[in-house]
């Protein structure tokens, strides 16, 4: 068996920095923030993190709108900041991953403001300037075109119109781009999430895209039309391939695209040969319905789909859609940490999920998300999967000492980390205990998954390898279930915590959302 490289067998840990510990007041989270906690994400078993954008920006879209791709922010700190977080981490043996937003700059990039400057100015074909719009939608609603006074001509921005688009078939852009990564794995950084990496090549001819049939009232306008023509183009699988290269120039590191597609055409971003992302996000967990049918087919078609030697990963969470808990519930919300943690690959978690962290409701005048400005009510809005980690009780949970950005919510009196630290069988020590059961059974990574079968709620399929046999069964629904096996074994962990060491054999009882992981004989 071939040593697995570290991003092949990590849980990467998504830490929102805005959210995560603030360390000076202002209610903002920060790069001295993370640093004061990394002993508790070492003590979690995580073993790398990816911090979303830190950059210079005016924050339009929160940092995803960037003024300067090789600077911090001061609302997060400073470089000198930055080089210590990275020192310290790699110090307790956690790698760091950026976030790097390469199909869109800020509007106040002084690239666009040149570029914007004039028709002739050398930088003006670095986005992407029409005489005419065509039908093109943003993704936060609108048309995705901005009309420009001053030379007279529409320049793209697939979000915001802060947002304009950087033109990826400008040779200078690459370059320059390129160099941005240079600059942060020269600094040690361990690889990169690309930000919406299936939309950087946009159709040469700007043809019209077709209007979407299955559209319904209610969800996002950009939704009316199917982006043909706007994402997914297939030139982008070379340029996927290139800034891989850019990365496998520093050994070991890792090139993880943000990928919103359906799993045939989500597996084409591993590239030729698997000269492409490393991990293209498997988004697939985070769509579906929750029932075993559902879940088990997920797994099936995502496993069936794999190119040949492809490397699996799954994630359940991130900043921009709803938390767990609150898609399934408290007590489901422990079967699906089971479940994240027992699939093969590379396991990514969204901060918070550990404590089974629920959705915030914002007030109307509480919204930060433009997103939910411009299409208000409609529940798109990101800003309830963002609000800080509660670290205790208190009133602003240990977040902070000043006003925290956004509110922390009534139920992080309960769900804090200082009470789930009291608690013997909190989910956050289930989460502790399935991170260090998959770092004992490597099986659970590298190991070959079979048998996904669903039956009366409860789903099931088995892990083997390194001579080790793993059968996982997940009781999906609020009843009692009871499911067969043949042979024998003893629970390595439950989801409740209380049965370890336990033999089965014969029909295993399953309590309401009980989940357990057999070794079998
Ligand atoms: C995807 C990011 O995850 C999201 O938060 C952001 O708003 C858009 N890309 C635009 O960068």
């Amino acid at each position: 068996m071939q040593e697995l490289s570290w991003w092949q067998h990590a849980v990467i840990y998504e830490i929102y920095p805005r959210s995560f510990q603030d360390s000076d007041g202002d209610g903002v989270g920060d790069l001295n923030g993370i640093l004061r906690r990394l002993d508790y994400l070492a003590l979690l078993g995580v073993d790398a993190i990816w911090v979303s954008p830190i950059y210079p920006s005016p924050m339009a879209d929160f940092g995803y709108d960037v003024a300067d791709y090789c600077g911090i922010h001061p609302l997060f700190g400073s470089m000198e900041d930055f080089d210590r977080l990275l020192k310290e981490a790699h110090g307790r043996g956690l790698k760091v991953i950026l976030d790097f937003v390469p199909n869109h700059t800020s509007d106040q990039h002084p690239w666009f403001l040149e570029s914007r400057s004039s028709r002739n100015h050398p930088k003006r074909d670095w986005y992407i300037w029409r005489n005419e719009p065509n039908n093109w939608l943003s993704n936060f609603g609108g048309p995705a075109w901005e009309y420009d006074e001053a030379t007279g001509q529409y320049y793209l921005h697939s979000f915001l119109k802060q947002q304009p688009d950087l033109n990826w078939r400008n040779p200078a852009v690459k370059a320059a781009m390129f160099d941005v990564l240079r600059f942060w794995l020269r600094k040690g950084v361990d690889g990169f999430r690309v930000d919406v990496m299936w939309m950087m090549i946009k159709d040469d001819q700007f043809r019209d895209n077709p209007p979407n049939p299955g559209y319904r009232m209610g969800q996002p306008s950009f939704m009316r039309l199917l982006p043909v023509y706007s994402s997914d183009r297939p030139e982008i699988h070379d340029l996927v391939a290139e800034m891989r290269a850019v990365v496998d120039e520093f050994g070991e590191r890792v090139l993880i695209g943000e990928i919103y597609l359906p799993v045939p055409k989500l597996m084409a971003y591993y590239g030729v040969d698997l000269r492409g992302a490393n991990l293209p996000f498997n988004f697939h967990l985070l769509q579906c319905a929750w029932s075993a049918q559902e879940v088990g087919k997920v797994i099936a078609d995502y496993q069936a789909a794999l190119p040949a030697g492809a490397w699996p990963n799954w994630v359940l969470g991130n900043h921009d859609n709803a938390r767990i808990a609150t898609r399934i519930g408290a007590r489901q919300a422990r079967v699906a940490a089971m479940l994240l943690l027992t699939l093969p690959g590379t396991i990514t978690m969204y901060y918070g999920e550990e404590l089974g962290m629920c959705n915030v409701p914002i007030p109307p005048d509480q919204v930060k998300d433009t997103f939910e400005k411009i299409e208000p009510g409609l529940g798109l809005g990101r800003d309830p999967e963002r609000t800080p980690m509660p670290w205790d009780g208190s009133p602003t949970g240990g977040f902070t000492t000043g006003w925290p950005w956004l509110p922390l919510g009534d139920e992080h009196e309960i769900v804090n980390v200082a009470q789930m630290e009291r608690e013997d069988n909190s989910i956050m020590q289930l989460y502790r205990n399935l991170i260090q059961t998959r770092q004992t059974y490597r099986t659970l990574v590298s190991g070959k998954l079979a048998g996904v079968h669903a039956e009366n709620h409860v789903l099931r399929y088995e892990r083997s390898g390194h001579g080790q046999r793993l059968l996982v069964v997940l009781n999906m629904a609020p009843e009692p279930a009871q499911v067969a096996i043949s042979g024998s074994g003893t629970v390595l962990i439950s989801t409740q915590l209380d049965r370890e060491g336990s033999e089965v054999r014969g029909p295993i009882d399953l309590r309401a959302a009980e989940g357990l992981v057999v070794r079998m004989e």
